[in-house]
């Protein structure tokens, strides 16, 4: 078993949340308001369940999913993230986070700077390119003929490796997908991103194979 921290735990912490409860990992919630309003959710997950402020929920974790918007990244506990492997499901969206100096010249991918905030931690990129009632519903066993496969991005081996692990544990494939500065391949606007898994109109998703995956990231330009 896993023990699994979410520092967010909306709308893609909550599913990942979700889908790690059935797999049968131990999970610590936190928002930015308190573990009090997370408590309808706790009881929702049940006994494998928990929620606790975000360094707090992080200290006891394998591993922390990070699934806050970009604009929150400098204000994540660094201190407590430290040596810990961190999942980022995040998107840079200037709409909703506004403008970040450093994002902004698209030298720098959006994982690469968590990585930049929390340089105590080991960051890998999953999660970001799908959409969670997707994410949700696409969930299969390994060797289902009809499996989906989310792109991976990392700088560490060995944290990618323990990510593809999890991933198959709650029902994903992985793609190694490069380095976190090879993530922009799967960041918005890339034929990785969304359209794999099919249109938001449809609720249950397509499933996408191994070698769709690869073939979007190797089409992505820029
Ligand atoms: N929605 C999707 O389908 C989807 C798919 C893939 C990736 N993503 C990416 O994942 C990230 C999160 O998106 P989302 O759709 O899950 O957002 P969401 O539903 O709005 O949830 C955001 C979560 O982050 C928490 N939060 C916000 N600021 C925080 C802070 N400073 N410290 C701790 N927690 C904080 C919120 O807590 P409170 O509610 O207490 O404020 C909430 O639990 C974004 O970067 C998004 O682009 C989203």
């Amino acid at each position: 078993m896993t023990t699994v921290a979410f520092i967010g735990s909306g709308k893609i912490g909550g599913t990942v949340a979700r889908l790690s409860v059935a797999a049968g990992h131990q999970v610590m919630l936190s928002n930015s308001r308190g573990p009090e309003t997370l408590k309808d959710f706790v009881a929702e997950l049940g006994p494998l369940a928990g929620a606790a402020a975000g360094a707090e929920a992080a200290a006891a974790a394998d591993i922390v999913v990070v699934a806050i918007p970009v604009r929150a990244y400098r204000d994540l506990p660094a201190g407590a993230l430290a040596g810990k492997l961190v999942i980022d499901t995040g998107n840079y969206y200037t709409q909703r986070d506004g403008h970040i100096a450093e994002l902004d010249g698209g030298s720098l991918t959006s994982s690469a700077f968590l990585q930049q905030q929390l340089p105590g931690a080991t960051v890998v990129k999953a999660f970001n390119n799908i959409y969670y009632k997707h994410l949700q519903s696409l969930a299969r066993p390994a060797g289902a003929a009809d499996r989906t496969f989310l792109p991976i991005a990392g700088d560490d081996a060995a944290a990618k490796s323990a990510v593809t692990t999890f991933l198959d544990s709650i029902g994903y494939g992985a793609v190694d997908g490069g380095s976190l500065a090879d993530s922009w391949r799967q960041e918005p606007g890339a034929p990785a991103y969304g359209a794999p898994y099919g249109p938001f109109s449809d609720e249950s998703g397509i499933p996408a194979g191994e070698d769709k995956i690869r073939a979007a990231l190797a089409q992505a330009t820029r």
